[in-house]
């Protein structure tokens, strides 16, 4: 059967507090993608999980909501605001529809790791652009298209274990058959041009676009990713 992001809710919040390098190397390339002064700006993380990036926004000084369509990560994400609260409101939610989100009430959008989990691209950057005041910001981060399309793979070579690239013009659904892939929930594959393509097209100017190098911490957690970007980084405002 199908795993979906329900089911690996336990499993993804262990891994993301476990210490995931991975997960705290997109948290903070994606910090460093906003606003110098993030005090007192009205920020929504869209597909917040169990909250690692939300957290981390509260904790720069903004007003922070988390949403995300599954209720276990939610949970997840309450039970460490009341544990150690960090201000943070969560609600479940779809990126696609934002139905919780009032117009014009976001200074800024943040999307970690989710818009490639989220099937309808456009319905998603036409409800940011609905909550987004005036120039607002939208940062997101994706698995990095070049590396992380149906197929890709981690391969044996004569230099060592090497990340074999799938097939990148393939967009759409694909699932990873690795038991400790997260891409084992689903993934939608979209190629680096249709992700800049729609974000300008649903009125939003470029303002970045990062493909940051990992520090050593990722190297020694995933060896096979010597040498290549984890993540595409995308930074845009309303024009
Ligand atoms: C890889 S996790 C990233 C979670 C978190 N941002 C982080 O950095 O750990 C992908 C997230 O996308 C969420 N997601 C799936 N479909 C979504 C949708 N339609 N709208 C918003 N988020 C969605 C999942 O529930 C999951 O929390």
């Amino acid at each position: 059967m199908e795993a979906d992001w329900d089911e690996i809710a336990d499993w993804y919040t262990a891994l993301v507090r476990g210490g995931s390098a991975m997960h705290q190397f997109s948290r903070d390339i994606l910090l460093n993608a906003l606003p110098d002064r993030m005090i007192g700006l009205d920020v929504l993380d869209v597909g917040c999980g169990e909250g690692i990036v939300s957290r981390a926004l509260a904790a720069a000084g903004a007003r922070v909501v988390g949403i995300d369509p599954t209720r276990t990560l939610i949970t997840h994400a309450e039970a460490a605001e009341a544990a150690h609260p960090a201000g943070v409101t969560y609600r479940v939610d779809d990126g696609t529809t934002l139905h919780t989100v009032a117009d014009d009430s976001v200074d800024g959008v943040t999307a970690a790791l989710s818009l490639n989990n989220i099937a309808d691209l456009d319905a998603a950057l036409r409800s940011f652009r609905r909550v987004l005041r005036p120039n607002g910001f939208l940062s997101f981060t994706v698995p990095h298209p070049c590396f992380d399309a149906p197929g890709a793979e981690t391969i044996s070579t004569s230099s060592g274990m090497r990340r074999a690239a799938g097939d990148y013009f393939a967009e759409g659904l694909w699932r990873s058959a690795h038991p400790h892939s997260v891409r084992r929930a689903g993934n939608y594959h979209r190629t680096i041009s249709a992700y800049l393509t729609a974000v300008m097209d649903h009125g939003f100017a470029l303002r970045g676009c990062g493909e940051p190098a990992p520090g050593d911490a990722v190297r020694a957690e995933v060896p096979h990713r010597l040498g290549l970007p984890p993540f595409l980084l995308v930074s845009a405002v309303l024009a």
